[in-house]
């Protein structure tokens, strides 16, 4: 190694340690704590364990009531009060709040080249103005109509992933047709040369990872580095599109950008961020609803043969794995001011752990909630694309896209069964699975 590289080497280490000591240590040590004094939702966050069997922690906070006190923020299991929550102006998405001299140190010693998907300047941590500003850049890119057009390319993709699965008997669906579709479609949709996909679906893994609280340092520093590979890619995908055009999704909006007035125009790390959370979210959850739908499918061969027969019920079927098996698990918001919520006050300042997953068998909203029931009529009640300002701008794509692509899946291998154990990914916030061995016919 040559020896001039080893004092930036030491700064970027150092950065990295006391970006974890900032914002994964106390997390991991407060919570560590109130997990080990039976607090289940501590339990849910800490303990990769429970989350492989949810349900009676959930059902424990939902006997304790609407809003549950912890000593680190307050939970809910409760429909309602994560739709108030989440569409409330009361509440931010910033944690710590700029003002905060935790959030100033924690600001100073971040590497802007390592930013994960939930930290500023990314979507899903700014608020309005900003989050405005930049959410109206990509926003026009997957309004219904334009996600409308793209079933064709859709449809198309999925049947050359199923032609290549012609010749095969026994396969993982995760990586040969739940994590591969998404894939191929963001990348398409966002200027990606095939040739360029490889290292996406490891990337978009440590950008997951990102997403939880109180992450070991091991995985913390694995997850970063994969993280900072792909802001070097990103950066390079967008100087090479602002070079060459085309009429993919970055291209339009590093055009929209540029004609902006210079106060509005996003800076480069905004314009990074923005590329990279898309590109992420566009493939990290999908496969998780996917695979969700595969395991719950084989779990229930009637509710399968239903769809089978008849096939116009997969839209609403996909709703009913968003909320039975919801594969973003969970979200957070602070209060910014004293707010009243399900006739408690909070105080500014409080943390509420949103339990999605929880929330969706909330029994006051769907009746007999702990059953996968493809033909439940209000099974898109749920709030798995969250709702209110951060509402997911890749709803109707990743809808598409599990409804296509599971449709053509059944009708082109009607006695697929799993045969072998699927393997369930450990991550708190994202549910899904990371294989599922299957026969295919
Ligand atoms: C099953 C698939 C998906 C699920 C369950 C999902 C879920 C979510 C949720 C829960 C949020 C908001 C989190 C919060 O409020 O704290 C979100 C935001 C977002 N999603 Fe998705 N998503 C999915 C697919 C996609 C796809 C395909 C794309 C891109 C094409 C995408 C792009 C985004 C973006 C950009 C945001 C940030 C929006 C904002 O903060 O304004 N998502 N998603």
């Amino acid at each position: 190694m040559r020896s001039d590289m080893i004092g930036p080497m030491r700064a970027t280490a150092a950065r990295r340690t006391a970006t974890w000591a900032l914002a994964h240590a106390p997390a991991r040590v407060l919570f560590g704590r109130e997990a080990r004094r039976g607090n289940p939702t501590a339990r849910l966050i800490s303990d990769p364990a429970a989350r492989l069997r949810p349900e009676p922690l959930w059902e424990e906070i939902r006997s304790r009531g609407a809003l549950v006190r912890g000593k680190v923020s307050w939970a809910t299991v409760s429909l309602p009060v994560v739709g108030q929550v989440l569409r409330g102006e009361e509440f931010t998405s910033m944690f710590p709040e700029p003002g905060n001299a935790i959030g100033r140190l924690y600001r100073s010693v971040r590497d802007p080249w390592a930013l994960g998907p939930a930290e500023p300047p990314s979507l899903l941590a700014i608020d309005a103005p900003d989050h405005t500003r930049l959410r109206r850049l990509v926003s026009r890119a997957f309004t219904a109509r334009r996600v409308a057009g793209l079933e064709a390319g859709v449809d198309k993709t999925t049947h050359e992933l199923l032609d290549a699965l012609e010749l095969e008997d026994r396969v993982d669906l995760v990586e040969r047709f739940a994590a591969t579709l998404p894939v191929a479609v963001i990348a398409d949709l966002l200027g990606v040369l095939p040739e360029e996909r490889g290292p996406l679906l490891s990337w978009g893994n440590d950008a997951a990872l990102l997403l939880d609280a109180g992450l070991p340092y091991r995985e913390f520093k694995r997850a970063q580095r994969g993280v900072r590979e792909m802001h070097q890619w990103v950066h390079g995908h967008i100087e090479r599109l602002r070079a060459e055009p085309g009429d993919d999704v970055i291209s339009t909006v590093i055009r929209q950008a540029d004609d902006l007035p210079e106060d509005e125009r996003p800076s480069p790390e905004e314009l990074r961020l923005l590329a990279l959370l898309v590109l992420g979210a566009g493939f990290e959850t999908t496969v998780n609803l996917i695979g969700n739908a595969l395991v719950l499918l084989d779990r229930h061969p009637d509710q399968r043969d239903l769809l089978r027969r008849e096939p116009d019920r997969w839209p609403r079927a996909v709703e009913e794995v968003l909320r039975f098996d919801s594969p973003v698990q969970l979200t957070g918001r602070m209060a910014r001011q004293d707010v009243d919520v399900a006739g408690t006050h909070l105080p500014r300042g409080s943390g509420i752990v949103m339990l999605l997953g929880g929330a969706h068998r909330d029994p006051d909203v769907f009746a007999d909630p702990n059953t996968f029931d493809v033909a439940r009529e209000n099974a898109g009640d749920h709030l798995a694309f969250s709702a209110g300002p951060h509402y997911c701008l890749g709803a109707q794509l990743a809808r598409l896209e599990t409804v296509v692509g599971l449709r053509a899946l059944y009708e082109r291998f009607p006695a697929l069964r799993i045969e072998g154990e699927p393997v369930r990914h450990t991550t708190q916030v994202l549910r899904g699975w990371s294989s599922v061995p299957v026969r295919l016919r």
